[in-house]
């Protein structure tokens, strides 16, 4: 056991803090990583004001990178010095999402075992069962992915939760392509990168979505082809209009609010799909007419971390990134302390930041 200082969220509403926190040796196929940078994603921020649910005290942070330092007994894929991006997906191989052969819904993913805990024994509940805005964090090691120990941590641990939800909601949970026109809701660090899959995958046509005209600026770096501001102009008649009339293809929304699912809903063509990444709070409800989802056909899917497999999809990324094809510092707009991530949250409501990186 080792004592470390880590960011945990008490209650409801309540601000961050960091205190200590007892990080046990790892067990059978568990790691202990060291915690270069861990991302500040919108989820913290639902964990923290009790959208998720009531399990306080939670261990936040789950965007990270760092480099394994012990292992447990009968692990194999990786080993002290590695250096990793953590995932919320170390499939199970045996549940029957796994066995059907679609491992990345796995509904069985694996976590550590035992609990980090405040020094009193308080059980954390890491966040998306990583908890990573400390500076070692016990995780299982299937939650470890090895990837190019040369490329910037800050950048590639992006890779962790925001950026690959939004790249993998276009290219895994859309199949976007070539020939598609595709509207992305929400230009936030998911958003935007479902923008920059959008662009991986060849599509021509990306129009981007926000009521912060400063993220349209960002989403345009990313490849977006036409913006539209959702505060001037009605996202629906602007994206139709953008689309001799019809809609959009593809869809994404990466707000997580009804309004703007109903707004995605409108705004693809018959036959289109939309694409839900943002993630809705317990409260919020959904009213459309049965006809309409009839009537216009195609598909509505809710994409969990893109659809992504992390063995898959973290080492091409990264070496995407390191080859200069997928601009991942563009997503890192500051680094900030450990302390800094109560700051960040209320930068992520002004819309300052796309993404703050706690740097440790
Ligand atoms: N499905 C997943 O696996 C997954 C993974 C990570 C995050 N998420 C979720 O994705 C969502 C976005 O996360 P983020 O980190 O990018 O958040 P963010 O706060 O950085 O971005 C949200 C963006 O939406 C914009 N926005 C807000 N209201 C809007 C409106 N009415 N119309 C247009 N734009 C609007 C904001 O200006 C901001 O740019 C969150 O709900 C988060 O929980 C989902
Ligand atoms: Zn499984
Ligand atoms: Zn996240």
């Amino acid at each position: 056991m080792q004592e470390v200082r880590g960011v945990i969220a008490r209650g409801k509403g309540a601000p961050v803090e960091v205190t200590t926190i007892r990080v046990p040796d790892p067990g059978p196929g568990e790691a202990v990583v060291r915690v270069q940078t861990c991302g500040v994603c919108h989820t913290d921020l639902h964990y923290r004001e009790g959208g998720i649910n009531d399990d306080f005290p939670f261990l936040l942070g789950h965007e990270a990178a760092g480099i394994v330092e012990t292992v447990g007994a009968g692990v194999t894929d990786v080993a002290p010095g590695d250096f990793v991006i953590l995932n919320w997906r170390a499939v199970c191989g045996t549940c029957r999402a796994c066995l059907r052969g679609r491992p990345w819904y796995c509904f069985n993913t694996h976590n550590a075992t035992q609990p980090m805990t405040l020094t009193d024994g308080t059980p954390l509940a890491p966040a998306l069962g990583i908890g990573a805005f400390i500076e070692k964090t016990l995780v299982h090691a299937g939650q470890c992915t090895k990837v190019d120990p040369s490329a910037r941590p800050a950048a590639v641990g992006l890779l962790g939760c925001g950026v690959m939800a939004g790249l993998g909601a276009a290219i895994n949970t859309g199949q976007v392509g070539r020939g598609d026109s595709v509207a992305v809701i929400g230009c936030g660090g998911v958003g935007d990168g479902a923008v920059a899959g959008a662009r991986l995958a060849g599509v021509a046509k990306i129009i981007a979505v926000d009521a912060d005209p400063r993220k349209l600026e960002w989403a345009r770096g990313f490849g977006a082809t036409h913006t539209v501001n959702a505060k001037e102009t009605d996202p629906v008649a602007a994206i139709q209009e953008l689309t001799g009339g019809f809609g959009a293809d593809v869809v994404i929304e990466a707000v997580g609010r009804p309004e703007t699912y109903k707004q995605a809903f409108y705004a693809r063509d018959l036959a289109g799909t939309v694409v839900l990444v943002g993630v809705p709070t317990p409260e919020m409800t959904l009213e459309l007419p049965l006809l309409d989802v009839f009537g216009r056909g195609g598909a509505l899917k809710s994409s969990w971390y893109g659809d992504c497999l992390p063995s898959r999809d973290f080492p091409l990324l990264v070496d995407l990134y390191q080859q200069g094809r997928l601009d991942l510092d563009a997503f890192v707009t500051e680094e900030v302390p450990l302390d800094g991530v109560e700051a960040a949250f209320a930068k992520m409501h002004t819309g300052d930041v796309l993404r703050s990186v706690v740097v440790l």
